[in-house]
């Protein structure tokens, strides 16, 4: 298949790029790198042995997605393009639906002008909001408590409608976890700017000097040690479940909604201690307050993926930290390490 990746040289998009690529899809990239660096197009060619062709646009340029869904003959489109940052979302809401809404309207224009109907839509657990029971399923109720996750339930039910218009329609939205890890090779990962507001790119910055501790927003919710708990999902276990979300659509027209996770849910201090572990280094650590807007605990109901999509997640919590330090010893940041 011909597949274009929006927002394809951002952290899940490039993951996603190799796993294609490598089961023999012929993959197009379409990025303003508003989030991410030209310099992954390097380095998906360093682990794929070939350039893929990567078109700098915005997914707003309804014109220009048309033009690449024509020239590269599309079959199906993966919509990772999108931005991402919660308390972003809460200060700037317009911004986040102007990108994520008005995007998602654009690309899907683009696409019923050159009928290319075939859609998987990154979207999120965020949509799921206050936990009404766990795990997670599929027909949870949605409330999100954010614009960043109102963006993604809006946006899912834009695609609902579509596919309700018309039968052709082929769309999955993938409710991804907690992604983290990186390629084995350790040349793509995730590389927020600034810094993180995410975990595991905290923690690995702490380890590698960078940061000098780790704040734990919260001691007191009631989990197993205190600490907010999240299902950690490996970045090339979600990749994978993009493969699969599309080998799924070959054969079934209509819409979807399906939740990638493991299923299962880990504190702040297991993934700490887990990172200590294999990096032999000690994680400094500081107790702070609870984070606005952070729920207690939440973890995904896997079965529908397991048996629509045939997937599961394979990965556990010692490979997702054992290649996000290789991802960061590799970009050359650990610190000393210039210096000797
Ligand atoms: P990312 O920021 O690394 O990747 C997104 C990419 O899209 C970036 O390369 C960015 O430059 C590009 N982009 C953004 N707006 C664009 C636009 N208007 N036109 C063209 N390109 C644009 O983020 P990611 O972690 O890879 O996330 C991918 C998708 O998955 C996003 O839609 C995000 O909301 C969703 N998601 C991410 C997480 C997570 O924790 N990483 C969790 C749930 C859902
Ligand atoms: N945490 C800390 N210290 C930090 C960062 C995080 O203690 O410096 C804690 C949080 O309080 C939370 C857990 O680690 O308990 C995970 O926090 P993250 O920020 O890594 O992830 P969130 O679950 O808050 O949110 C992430 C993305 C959202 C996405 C959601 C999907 O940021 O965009 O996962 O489930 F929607």
């Amino acid at each position: 298949m011909n597949i274009l990746l929006t927002g394809g040289t951002g952290y899940i998009g490039s993951h996603t790029a190799v796993v294609l690529s490598q089961a023999g899809h012929e993959v197009v990239l379409l990025d303003n790198f508003c989030n991410s660096s030209p310099s992954v197009l390097e380095r998906l060619e360093k682990i794929l042995g070939k350039a893929l062709p990567c078109i700098e646009a915005d997914v707003r340029e309804t014109d220009v997605v048309e033009k690449v869904l024509r020239e590269y003959k599309i079959d199906a489109v993966i919509h990772f393009a999108g931005l991402k940052a919660v308390s972003e979302s809460v200060a700037n809401p317009v911004l986040y639906y102007a990108n994520n809404v008005q995007g998602s309207i654009s690309l899907l224009q683009a696409m019923q002008e050159v009928d290319v109907k075939t859609l998987v839509f990154s979207s999120s657990a965020t949509v799921y909001g206050e936990p009404q029971y766990l795990p997670y399923d599929e027909d949870h109720p949605t409330k999100p408590m954010n614009p960043y996750g109102q963006s993604k339930l809006q946006v899912e039910e834009i695609l609902r409608d579509l596919a309700a218009s018309d039968s052709k329609w082929r769309i999955t939205s993938l409710r991804y976890f907690n992604p983290v890890g990186a390629h084995e090779s350790g040349l793509i990962g995730e590389e927020p700017n600034g810094i993180p507001n995410n975990l595991m790119p905290y923690v690995v910055k702490v380890a590698s000097g960078e940061l000098p501790h780790l704040n734990i927003f919260g001691d007191d919710y009631e989990t197993l040690d205190g600490t907010g708990e999240r299902d950690y999902i490996h970045v090339m276990d979600l990749a994978e479940g993009h493969m699969a979300a599309l080998h799924f659509q070959n054969v079934n027209a209509g819409s979807n909604v399906v939740n990638l996770g493991t299923g299962k849910s880990s504190g702040v201090l297991e993934i700490v201690k887990a990172f200590e572990n294999i990096t032999g280094k000690v994680i400094p650590l500081q107790f702070a307050p609870r984070r606005a807007g952070d729920l207690p605990i939440y973890f995904a109901q896997t079965g529908l993926a397991k048996e629509q999509l045939h997937w599961v997640a394979k990965r556990n919590l010692i490979e997702m930290c054992e290649s996000s330090w290789k991802f960061q010893e590799l970009q050359g940041h650990v610190k000393g390490e210039s210096e000797n």
